[in-house]
C-alpha cells in the first residue's frame, strides 16, 4: 500500500484487501489512522517521521486494525517516496509500505516451542525410565535379604506354640514382602525398553502359547475357552517375551473377571483385517470394567481387585506402544473385549 505525505492512503492492492478487509474503493483517500489501533497511533506517527528523516525501515513489528475492528500482528517495511533529488534532499511525496501478517509466523513459533517442550518431556521420560530401573535394582537387593531373614525367623519359631501371635505377624510380614517383590518385578516390565533386536515371529504361535500359559492351573470346568486363530495372520516383528507377557496379562484378567459363575466364556481371536496389520481380541463374558477403572484404564496402580496391583494393563499398553501398535478397549458387547493391533511384518 502507499500513502501520501499527509498519511492519506493513495495505493491499495488485493493483498491489502485480504489483510485488512477493506476494498480499494472504500479505503483510498482515507487517513492511515483507519488501520491503526488508537494505542498505536502515536508510535505510527513516529515511525513515519523516522522514515522521512533517516530512510527505509524494515521488519517493524506492531499491531494494526482490520475493518472488523480485530487487531492483527504485522511486520512492516516502510520506505519514503521522493521526487528526484539526492538522499533526503528530494521532496517527500509519500510512503510505500509492505505489510505482512505476522500471526502465521507466531503460530509456527508457538508450534516450535511446543515441539521443544515435547522433546524435553521425552528425554525426561527416558531419564525417568533409567532412574526407575536403578531403583528397582536397588530395592530388589534389600527385599531379597528381608525374605531370607524372615525365613531364618520362621525356622527359629519352629519350637514355639502354633498359636504364638508372633507366627501370625511373621506370616503377614512375609505376605507384604512378597507383594513388594511382585510390584518391583512387574515394574521392571514397565521401565525396561524393548529388546534390542525384535524378530519377525508367527503371531498365532505366540498367542497360542501365551494363552496356554495364562490358563494353566485354572479350574476349567464350566469354562469355555475358544481359540480362533486366523491362518491369514502371519509374522509380527516382536520381542517374544514381551508379547507373551501382554497376552498372558489380558487372558489372566479375563479369567479373573469371570470368576466362578456358570457359562463362563473366554474368546481369543486373531485376524488380519488389513494387509499391513494384525489384530488380537481377548473377550470374556464377565461383568465388564468397573467404572472407576474405565476412567483411568492403562494407568499404573489402577485396580478394581482387592489385593490387585494394577500393573497388568499398564504394562500391556506400554508393550503394544513399543511394538508400534495399539491396545484399546472394544466397546459394544456384554462383557469385556480388549483389542490389540500390531503392524504385520510380512506381505499378505
Ligand atoms: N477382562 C476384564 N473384565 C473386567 N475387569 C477388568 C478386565 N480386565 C481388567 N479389568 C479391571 O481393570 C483393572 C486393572 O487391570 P490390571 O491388569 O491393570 O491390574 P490387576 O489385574 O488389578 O493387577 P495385576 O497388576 O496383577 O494385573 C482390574 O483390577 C480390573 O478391575
Ligand atoms: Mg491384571
Amino acid at each position: 500500500m502507499g500513502l501520501d505525505a499527509q498519511g492519506v492512503i493513495s495505493f491499495w492492492n488485493p493483498g491489502a484487501t485480504r489483510l485488512f478487509g477493506y476494498e480499494e474503493a472504500e479505503i483510498l483517500g482515507q487517513p492511515i489512522s483507519r488501520l491503526i489501533p488508537p494505542a498505536q497511533r502515536e508510535e505510527a506517527q513516529a515511525l513515519l517521521r523516522r522514515v522521512a528523516e533517516t530512510g527505509p525501515v524494515s521488519g517493524y513489528e506492531t499491531l494494526r486494525m482490520r475493518k472488523d475492528g480485530a487487531q492483527i500482528e504485522v511486520a512492516m517495511s516502510v520506505s519514503p517516496i521522493r521526487l528526484p533529488g539526492t538522499g533526503t534532499a528530494g521532496r517527500l511525496i509519500g510512503y510505500a509500505a509492505i505489510i505482512r501478517d505476522n500471526s502465521e509466523r507466531r503460530v509456527a513459533e508457538q508450534r516450535m516451542r511446543e515441539l521443544q517442550a515435547e522433546l524435553l518431556q521425552a528425554s525426561r521420560l527416558s531419564a525417568l525410565g533409567e532412574v526407575a530401573a536403578t531403583i528397582i535394582h536397588e530395592v530388589n537387593q534389600p527385599l531379597a535379604a528381608i525374605s531370607n531373614y524372615l525365613g531364618v525367623m520362621e525356622h527359629a519359631l519352629r519350637g514355639t506354640a502354633p498359636d504364638d501371635p508372633i507366627r501370625a505377624v511373621l506370616a503377614h510380614t512375609a505376605a507384604q514382602v512378597e507383594r513388594a517383590v511382585t510390584v518391583v518385578r512387574r515394574l521392571r516390565g514397565l521401565a525396561m525398553p524393548m529388546g534390542a533386536e525384535p524378530m519377525p515371529e508367527a503371531f498365532n504361535l505366540a498367542v497360542a502359547e501365551a494363552a496356554e500359559m495364562a490358563l494353566a492351573g485354572l479350574d476349567r470346568t464350566g469354562l469355555n475357552v475358544t481359540l480362533d486363530l486366523s491362518p491369514a495372520v502371519g509374522l509380527v516383528r516382536m520381542d517374544r517375551v514381551q508379547v507373551t507377557q501382554l497376552v498372558v496379562n489380558l487372558v489372566r484378567n479375563a479369567a479373573e473377571a469371570i470368576g466362578g459363575g456358570a457359562r463362563r466364556e473366554i474368546r481369543i481371536a486373531t485376524a488380519r483385517p488389513r494387509p499391513d496389520g494384525v489384530e488380537l481380541r481377548v473377550y470374556d463374558n464377565g461383568p465388564g470394567l468397573p467404572q472407576a477403572v474405565r476412567a483411568r484404564l492403562f494407568q499404573p496402580f489402577v485396580t478394581g481387585k482387592p489385593g490387585g496391583i494394577g500393573l497388568g494393563l499398564a504394562i500391556c499398553h506400554r508393550i503394544a506402544h513399543d511394538h508400534a501398535g495399539t491396545l484399546d478397549l472394544q466397546e459394544g458387547e456384554d462383557g469385556t473385549c480388549f483389542l490389540l493391533a500390531l503392524p504385520a511384518a510380512d506381505a499378505a
